[in-house]
C-alpha cells in the first residue's frame, strides 16, 4: 500500500492528490474512490481504445486526469478527445492541466445534451464514474446515454471496484467483449470492455 501511494504521489503529485481528497470529503458517493487511479489502472483502460476508428472517444469522469493523460500517451488524438467532469473545481483543474482538450463540465446522464448533437459519432466512451455508488436513477439515465450514443459497435470501457465485474444488467444493449483485473491498483479492479450490439 505504501508503494502504491508513493508511485500515485511521483505521478500525481501532491496538489493533485490533495484536490481529489477534497473532492471525497464533498462529495463522497459522487467520487465513489479513495484514490485516484493509478498508472497501471489508467494506462490498461487506454490501451482498450482503438486508434483506427473514426468518431469521438468520450471520457466519463476525468477526476484529476490520470485516465486522460493516459489516453493521449496511448495516442488519441487530443482534437478526439472529449473530457465530461461533473465537479465544477475538477473541471477548472482538467482545463488548467489539457488546455489542448475540450472539457465539459457536466452530469453524464445528461451526456447528449453536453455533447450538443444528438447525432454526435462515438466510437468510444471511457468511463471511470463510479456507477455502483451513484443514484440508481442516475445510473439508469448514464446507461441509457450509452446506449443511445454509441452506434453498435462502439465500445464502452468501464472500471469498477467490484472484482466480479460490472452488472451487466445495467447494460442490456451490451455484450462484454474483455474483463481484466488491474491487481496494482488501490484498491484493485476489474476493467470491463463492452460492445454495443
Ligand atoms: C472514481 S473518480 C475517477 C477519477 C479519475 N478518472 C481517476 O480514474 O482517477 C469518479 C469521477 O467521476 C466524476 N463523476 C461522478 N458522477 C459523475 C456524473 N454523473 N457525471 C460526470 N462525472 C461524474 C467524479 O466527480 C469523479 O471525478
Amino acid at each position: 500500500m505504501k508503494r502504491l501511494v508513493k508511485v500515485l504521489l511521483q505521478h500525481q503529485g501532491a496538489a493533485s492528490l490533495a484536490l481529489f481528497t477534497r473532492e471525497i470529503w464533498a462529495n463522497p458517493r459522487a467520487m465513489g474512490a479513495a484514490f485516484p487511479s493509478a498508472p497501471a489502472l489508467a494506462s490498461h483502460m487506454a490501451a482498450q481504445v482503438p486508434l483506427d476508428r473514426d468518431g469521438w472517444v468520450v471520457e466519463l469522469g476525468g477526476g484529476t486526469g490520470v485516465v486522460t493523460a493516459a489516453l493521449l500517451k496511448h495516442g488519441v488524438p487530443p482534437w478526439k478527445l472529449v473530457v465530461v467532469e461533473r465537479s465544477p473545481t475538477l473541471a477548472s483543474h482538467l482545463r488548467q492541466r489539457f488546455p489542448q482538450l475540450r472539457i465539459i463540465q457536466g452530469d453524464a446522464a445528461q451526456l447528449g445534451q453536453l455533447l450538443d448533437h444528438p447525432q454526435f459519432p462515438l466510437s468510444s466512451i471511457v468511463s471511470s464514474l463510479p456507477l455502483r455508488s451513484l443514484n440508481p436513477a442516475t445510473t439508469r439515465a448514464i446507461s441509457h446515454q450509452f446506449e443511445i450514443l454509441l452506434q453498435p459497435g462502439g465500445l464502452l470501457i468501464q472500471f469498477t471496484y467490484d472484482l466480479r465485474g460490472t452488472r451487466t444488467r445495467l447494460l442490456p444493449r451490451f455484450r462484454r467483449l474483455s474483463s481484466r483485473i488491474v491487481w496494482s491498483n488501490l484498491p484493485p479492479a476489474r476493467v470491463d470492455v463492452f460492445e454495443r450490439e
